[in-house]
């Protein structure tokens, strides 16, 4: 019996260390002390062992089945550890691989433009403010100088939410508004979204965006208008930047003028960005009329004033060298993602 034992405990024991992996060490574990493993089938012959025997037998028994679970333990917490190492190694961070890209999103050229005209301003100790898109037909034509006849009206055609009320035409309607609820001196840029019901092509959309500037005080002059928009032209553009002045119409300003800066590109040589023409148009402007200022109660006597509006979009087209004002609302994040 004693040999017996002692064949299974080593014949369990070159078992259990061969096994290699945890299923096969259990494989080996219900071989020997399973239901019909081999040393319960000892335990089962014991009716057979003279009564005498027994205990000693049963001892026997014991120490071996102790012995191989045991060993059994030793080689299951070796497995495990091994498969715990492995596991770890399978998931160690290779810090050489590239890294994902968070695609982090940025400002619309319209913006970082608008940001520029804005920082510029404040610069010179002007206040932003703004002014509604749905506007009276009063703050943005009749307030304004332009009565119900006059054809300036059918050069801005707009869309018309009723007769009183329209999608405003220009960022001008913000004028009228101010000069009415604050008392001069008075010193805002007011950018907005405008609307006209142009077709689009490459230099219209029927929604497009400006900034309106407005100053009035006691003695202003036609002097301080160029002496301002020169300083802006050379901020927005360059020092060498200069400034002309060409006679024009608008209905809210008298003189009025349209100002035009030298090429950037080329320095007013003449190139294809100038169109040869070596200076480019930005703006509108002149002296706020008589008329606008009594309309707001403001006494013409007392305080004179200067205004002027200028395209947001065709300041982001020169700066950015955009040829076609069609890409700047498509959404496309090839050209968007250029800026
Ligand atoms: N509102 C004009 C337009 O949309 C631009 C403009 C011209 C604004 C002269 C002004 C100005 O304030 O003085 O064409």
């Amino acid at each position: 019996m004693k040999e017996k034992l002692e064949a299974i405990k080593s014949e369990a024991i070159s078992k259990l260390q061969e096994s290699g992996n945890l299923e096969a060490l259990d494989k080996v574990r219900v071989e020997i002390l399973g239901k019909k493993g081999k040393l319960t089938e000892v335990l089962k012959g014991m009716k057979d062992v003279p009564k005498e025997d027994r205990p000693k037998v049963g001892q026997l028994v014991n120490d071996t089945r102790k012995a191989i679970e045991e060993k059994l333990e030793d080689i299951k917490t070796e497995l495990e550890a091994k498969l715990r190492e492995e596991k770890l190694k399978a998931e160690v961070i290779d810090v050489t691989l590239p890294a994902k890209k968070n695609k982090i999103g940025h400002k619309h050229p319209n913006t970082l433009a608008l940001e520029e005209l804005e920082r510029i301003f404040i610069g010179m100790g002007y206040e932003v403010v703004e002014g509604p898109e749905v506007e009276f037909d009063y703050y943005n034509f009749e307030a304004l100088n332009i009565p119900d006849n006059h054809p300036a009206k059918d050069e801005q055609d707009t869309f018309y939410i009723n007769k009183n009320i329209v999608l405003r035409t220009q960022t001008s309607s913000v004028q009228a508004r101010i000069m009415e609820k604050s008392k001069p001196p008075i010193r805002i840029v007011s950018p907005g979204r405008v609307y006209r019901s142009d077709q689009v092509d490459a230099t219209h959309s029927p929604s497009f965006h400006q900034i309106e500037g407005l100053v009035i005080d006691k003695d202003v002059t036609f002097a301080d208008l160029k002496g301002t928009l020169l300083q802006f032209a050379k901020e927005l553009f360059g020092e060498n930047t200069e400034v002309k002045f060409r006679p024009h119409h608008f209905p809210f300003t008298e003189p009025s003028a349209e100002v035009d800066v030298t090429c950037f590109k080329c320095g007013g040589k003449g190139c294809r960005m100038c169109k040869g023409e070596g200076w480019i148009e930005i703006l509108g402007c002149g002296m706020v009329h008589p008329n606008v200022l009594k309309m707001s109660g403001i006494d013409p006597n007392e305080y004179q004033g200067f205004a002027f509006g200028v395209g947001l979009e065709r300041i982001a087209l020169l700066k950015y060298e955009i040829d076609d004002m069609r890409l700047l609302y498509e959404n496309d994040e090839r050209f968007l993602g250029q800026f």
